[in-house]
């Protein structure tokens, strides 16, 4: 029995025509910026996101974690959401290490709005820290900021100088989805980072991208972490396969995500409304058993899956998942006995 992975979107693996580029890339050492090949996806990126200039970072979290060392500074607020990637999943690192303090704020299903925003906006006075940046998650667990939204949180930035960054770990699911161009979302930004490693199926690394002067001092503070790597000219193939040949194709981790969503929906054991999976994410409670417990049946058929709460499961639909395999996950939730 093949084991279907929908545990997340890391979990794909280099399909054999990207890992051929791979192969052939052309490689230099890119601490002295002469990796060819690394350059190449740098200006590919700027030119897709509308930005001045992007940079290689090793992770998505590396390339959030530069962007609130520059923008946010030591002492300063940095908005977001308080259940964001920043806030939940980076080691405390924006503390930690970027020496910032987020402020977690509430918002439906992760999203933030401009009301919420200025109302925690206050005087600066010499006695508390000042507010310098907005950080927003697109997607946020597969939802969608609504452009709308974001052009009234840029009004609201600019109103009162803050500088946006957006972890735009799965932004090309968001642009899929919303059937929007990737720079008519980015312009909402500063900064912005996005994976290569997820939805788009490279093995490693993300780009974080934004104005020249921005990008001049990303490259130190990567330097600073660690993160100046030599002939990485061999990633930056795959993240160029990716971005010429996974893109449109995320639709199809959508599809895939609506019909495993549907075919809960009519489950005695399962609570969701499938109109609230917009991308590649689903979320669902099982109100009535442990979400664990669930988890296991689904495993002994064959099925991964992560319990995020004790009556919530999240399944992640992506690159190799395929149509067959969406087609068996659904007979096998149908088919589960579960109360
Ligand atoms: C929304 C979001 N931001 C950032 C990251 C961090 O990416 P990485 O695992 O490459 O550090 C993730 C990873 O899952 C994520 O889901």
């Amino acid at each position: 029995m093949r084991t279907i992975d929908l545990r997340s979107d890391t979990t794909t693996r280099p399909v054999p025509a990207m890992r051929a580029a791979m192969a052939a890339a052309e490689v230099g050492d890119d601490v002295y910026r002469e990796d060819p090949t690394i350059n190449r996806l740098e200006e590919m990126t700027a030119r897709i996101t509308g930005k001045d200039a992007s940079l290689f970072v090793s992770s998505g979290s590396m390339g959030n974690l530069i962007s609130l060392y520059i923008e946010g500074g030591r002492g300063n607020e940095v908005l977001t959401h308080r259940e964001s990637h920043i806030m939940l999943h980076e080691v405390g690192s924006p503390a930690a290490i970027a020496g910032v303090m987020p402020v977690g704020l509430d918002g439906s299903r992760g999203i933030l709005d401009r009301r919420t925003i200025e109302a925690h906006l206050h005087p600066d006075d010499y006695t508390v820290s000042r507010a310098t940046l907005i950080e927003l998650e697109n997607t946020k667990d597969g939802a969608c900021y609504p452009i709308e939204t974001l052009r009234e949180i840029r009004a609201c930035a600019d109103e009162h100088q803050l500088k946006i960054h957006m972890d735009g770990a799965r932004l090309f699911n968001a642009a899929v989805a919303q059937q929007q161009q990737i720079s008519d979302i980015c312009r909402y930004a500063d900064s912005l980072s996005f994976c290569l490693s997820k939805g788009l199926g490279a093995p490693a690394g993300s780009m974080l991208c934004g104005s020249r002067s921005f990008i001049d001092q990303a490259l130190k503070v990567r330097k600073m972490l660690g993160g100046g790597m030599r002939q990485i000219g061999i990633l930056a193939a795959a993240g160029i396969y990716a971005l010429e040949h996974h893109v449109e194709r995320l639709a199809e981790d959508h599809a895939h995500a609506q019909q495993i969503a549907q075919a809960l929906s009519q489950c005695s054991w399962a609570s969701i409304d499938p109109e609230l999976t917009e991308t590649n994410i689903i979320f669902f409670d099982t109100p009535e058993v442990p979400s664990e417990q669930v988890v296991a049946l689904l495993e002994k058929q064959g099925v991964l899956c992560f319990s995020t709460g004790w009556h919530t499961i999240r399944m992640v639909t992506h690159l190799d998942v395929s149509q067959e395999d969406t087609d068996r996950v659904v007979q096998v939730i149908k088919d589960l006995q579960v109360l």
